[in-house]
């Protein structure tokens, strides 16, 4: 019995630490420093976000007055975060119109709402620091989380450019070990003759930021994207901690209580 217990936790466990460190694809991801309740990374992220992808991103569930949340004003919302032609409780709609965005991606660029749940913070922190110079795609860029990506590197001027660098192994066991080794963002994969190849990064052309300053702006901006995405958690998160402290003293209470009665049969 103990025995089935204990390999049903074992497989338990490998099922999730798998689960947080590669993807289906192989990929190995960067893992998220996102800190939920963190006001002022959040207010960062929102300033990030409006001003690198609601051009072309909207974020349809997400009402500016909502930003109220994060402790800015409807003032400071309306002078630093909107475009002068919405009104403060209408939703966050990008600038481009999705024809445009058709016509010049071939695929439009998705509305990021529900992104973060639907990804994954890990994933998008990954896919931001993920792009990479490639001459052959279209746009001159390629993302190592998302193969052949549409989107161009849009935070290039502060990220610098990257480039690929590939390491051969002999087996699937050695690469893995190796994509472990890269720390960070790593992808292994089969090439000719069952030997294996594991991707990384280089920085290659320096940007306006260091590269622990292009991944803080990262961090801060999934930040906001996981906030967008169910923002009443927050809220949830300190109803938690609330009850959890009504309880706690409740049973201090109730023991405290237990003994007086207790006191004089014992
Ligand atoms: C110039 C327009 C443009 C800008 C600006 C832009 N994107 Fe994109 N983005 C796209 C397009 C187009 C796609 C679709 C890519 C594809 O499917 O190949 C995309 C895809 C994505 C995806 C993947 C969606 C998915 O799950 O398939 C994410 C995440 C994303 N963008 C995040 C961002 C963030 C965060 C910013 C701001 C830093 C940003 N984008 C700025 C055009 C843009």
């Amino acid at each position: 019995m103990m025995n089935v217990v204990a390999s049903l936790l074992a497989a338990a466990l490998i099922a999730a630490t798998g689960c947080a460190s590669a993807n289906e694809s192989g990929v190995r991801l960067d893992p998220a420093p996102v800190r939920r309740l963190d006001v002022d990374s959040l207010q960062r992220g929102a300033r990030n976000f409006v001003n690198y992808c609601l051009n072309c991103h909207g974020a349809q569930y997400m009402r500016y007055n909502r930003l109220t949340d994060l402790g800015l004003t409807e003032d400071q919302i309306r002078d630093n975060l909107m475009f002068p032609t919405d009104k403060i409780g209408s939703t966050m709609t990008a600038a481009m119109s999705k024809a445009d965005a058709a016509a010049w991606f071939g695929t439009p660029p998705p509305d990021l709402s529900v992104e973060a749940r639907v990804r994954g913070a890990d994933w998008l922190y990954s896919y931001l620091v993920g792009f990479y110079r490639d001459e052959k795609s279209v746009t001159g860029w390629n993302n190592l989380v998302f193969p052949n990506v549409v989107m161009p590197h849009v935070l290039w001027h502060l990220s610098g450019a990257q480039k690929l660098v590939k390491t051969e192994y002999e087996d699937q066991e050695k690469a893995e070990a190796g994509a472990i080794a890269a720390r960070g963002l790593a992808l292994a994969e089969p090439v000719a003759d069952g030997k294996w190849t594991v991707k990384t990064l280089a920085q290659d052309t320096p940007g306006e930021m260091s590269a622990i300053e292009y991944k803080a702006f990262v961090a801060d901006l999934v930040n906001f994207l996981d906030y967008i995405a169910e923002p009443v958690r927050n809220d949830r998160i300190m109803i938690g901690i609330v009850v959890m402290i009504y309880l706690g003293l409740l049973f201090a209470l109730v023991y405290a209580l237990k003994r007086s009665y207790w006191k004089d049969i014992h």
